[in-house]
């Protein structure tokens, strides 16, 4: 840890978590809690809640939990150290200067020596542009139309022919072969030695959304194959995390963002004044990129190709655009391929008309599968009937599904109340469908899963013994004394979380739940951890009963406790004394005054 604990603590209960999260979703209160709609996945009804009692929040839906802290590694992607800083800040406490450890400082040290190498080639490649040698990619820039002051913004370069002239360059400025390889701007050939990766080629820097250069993009000058040649990825280049363009469009003042296909289409968008323009790089949109436009917008425009392969790529995005709660709208391009194409022939308010009418995505949807049915043939027409109730059943706001069902009966001469019937009971099976894929959906073999069950299975009785004592710590921690110690919580992750409840009721008289997720720095053990901590317990309506439920809880921690033991006993002088407590069990009885 870069901070001592005592001072992440102390940083945290200083920024209170509901005016935190109220500053990126608006909270509503309810009760002791406040509620949301949850901002990590797309949903109608809130079931985010934030206690403020317990500086903790929760989504019933998709499971995220965690502080403060866990809240900003989510939502802004900051690191553990990054969201103490921006909370030190906002709290006005000085931090001392960030200790690094040796592996930490070796990290930080070879991300930026790649960024240093990155932006040494971008400033090569720009230089080598207007040179002589680089009249010929210059002249095939200008010919597509691109302005020098569009050339300059989005930094182009060339590539030169010489084999390994950038190698030469980059070795004198001190970097050692193996990092230059890392950085994908040079590779190694037994037969060859060192290599540029790129030559002959027109260069787009790709940056990061500070506008640092993390990447490159290389196009031929002309027809020749591959097109495009494109940096491999390395640790500051996730491809799935990035967007072309998007360091300058997300501080455009036009509403939402034009997504696109292509790194000329990006450029000859910004050049038309389309600033709002980005694109995903060379590969296929992902959640990833959904999120991060989500930080600023919930309005796309999908500005694909009209091809074929462009139709398929729309299709992908827009469920994913979806998911994050974006509402997308496709387009329509013809009679040109792209963007680019667009813009050249019909110029740039033509292209505005052409976003003012774009279609919404389901409308989208719905036309492409007319196309792939003969509405003349009964059985097709069923098919085609199918699809469209597949497409609207995502809509989970009534009416708005019902404006869409009335607007495609109308368009398709179809029944509207058939329609209706049919949409509402796709509408449950994509309910029930959502809940077994989000069960399933874990990237795990199936054995690894089931023994993730079994282990959860065994932690119950010691997570919902947790839970309780977090929820009721002062009657209950004074009625377990002497039966139950943080040494009987068998499970390692759980007897961790035990010892710190212990210790702070010991110490304290109360328990501090935020405090113990602090330790953990990794966004998936906070979430674990605050998912215990955190769980609101459904009570029984009286105090007899619920006073049940915790005392058949106490007994089989115990119980399993002194399995445990005797499984594991070594010292057989203990054997009386182990067995003495099991038969004890039975005659403990906790009691509780809620309900
Ligand atoms: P396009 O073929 O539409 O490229 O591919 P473009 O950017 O519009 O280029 P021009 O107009 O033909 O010059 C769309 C995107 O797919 C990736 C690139 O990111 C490109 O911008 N791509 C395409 C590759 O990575 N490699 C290829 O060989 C082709
Ligand atoms: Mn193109």
């Amino acid at each position: 840890m870069y901070y001592s604990e005592d001072l992440v603590e102390e940083i945290r209960s200083r920024n209170d978590i509901v005016d935190i999260i109220n500053s990126y979703v608006s909270l509503k209160k309810k009760g002791n809690t406040y509620t949301a709609c949850c901002p990590f996945h797309n949903e109608k009804t809130p079931s985010f809640h934030v206690s403020r009692e317990k500086q903790l929040y929760h989504c019933f839906g998709c499971g995220a939990a965690g502080t403060v802290y866990t809240f900003l590694q989510q939502y802004e992607n900051y690191t553990f150290p990054e969201s103490v800083e921006f909370l030190a800040n906002r709290a006005g406490i000085q931090l001392p200067q960030r200790e690094m450890t040796l592996q930490e400082r070796k990290e930080a040290d070879y991300n930026s020596a790649l960024k240093e190498i990155n932006k040494a080639a971008a400033g090569y490649f720009y230089y080598a542009l207007r040179q002589k040698n680089g009249e010929a990619a210059m002249k095939y820039l200008t010919d597509r139309g691109l302005s020098q002051e569009t050339i300059h913004k989005f930094g182009l370069g060339y590539s030169n022919m010489y084999r390994d002239d950038l190698y030469q360059y980059l070795k004198q400025k001190g970097y050692d072969d193996k990092l230059l390889i890392d950085s994908g701007l040079v590779r190694f050939d037994e037969r060859q030695g060192v290599n540029d990766v790129f030559w002959n080629r027109v260069m787009f820097p790709i940056m990061d959304l500070n506008g640092k250069v993390i990447g490159f993009g290389g196009r031929v000058l002309g027809d020749g194959l591959p097109k495009y040649v494109n940096s491999q990825e390395t640790k500051i280049y996730e491809k799935r995390r990035h967007l072309y363009g998007f360091h300058i469009a997300r501080r455009s003042r036009r509403e939402g963002f034009i997504l696109c296909e292509g790194y000329m289409d990006v450029i000859s968008m910004h050049q038309a004044g389309f600033d709002n323009a980005c694109a995903s790089l060379g590969t296929a949109f992902t959640i990833q990129q959904a999120m991060l436009l989500k930080r600023y917008t919930d309005k796309v425009y999908l500005a694909y190709d009209s091809d074929g392969a462009g139709v398929s790529a729309a299709q992908k995005a827009i469920p994913i655009l979806r998911e994050v709660g974006i509402s997308a709208r496709v387009i329509n391009m013809q009679p040109y391929k792209d963007p680019d194409e667009f813009i050249k022939a019909l110029g740039a308010e033509a292209f505005e008309e052409r976003i003012q009418q774009a279609e919404s995505s389901i409308m989208f949807q719905v036309r492409v599968a007319a196309g792939k049915f003969n509405q003349q043939d009964p059985e097709s027409r069923t098919q085609f009937q199918q699809e469209i109730a597949k497409i609207v059943a995502v809509l989970q706001e009534p009416l708005e599904r019902d404006n869409y069902i009335e607007a495609i009966a109308n368009q398709y001469f179809m029944d509207k109340k058939k329609l209706t019937d049919l949409v509402n009971r796709y509408g449950k099976y994509i309910t029930e469908q959502k809940q077994y894929i989000e069960a399933t959906q874990e990237e795990k073999p199936q054995d690894i899963r089931r023994q993730e069950r079994l282990e959860q299975r065994k932690q119950q009785p010691q997570r919902l013994l947790l839970t309780w004592l977090v929820n009721y710590p002062k009657e209950l921690f004074p009625q377990i004394r002497g039966r139950i110690g943080p040494e009987d919580f068998v499970d390692e992750f759980c007897q961790l979380l035990a010892k710190q409840l212990f210790e702070q009721y010991e110490n304290l008289g109360d328990v501090q739940p935020a405090k113990i997720i602090n330790q953990f720095e990794d966004v998936e053990e906070q979430t674990k951890v605050a998912s215990v901590l955190q769980t609101t317990l459904k009570l029984e309506p009286s105090p007899e009963d619920n006073s049940v439920v915790i005392t058949e809880i106490v007994r089989k921690v115990k119980e399993e406790s002194i399995q445990y033991q005797l499984a594991h006993l070594q010292d057989y002088s203990r054997l009386q004394e182990i067995i003495k407590q099991k038969s004890e069990i039975p005659t403990w009885n906790i009691s509780l005054t809620c309900g």
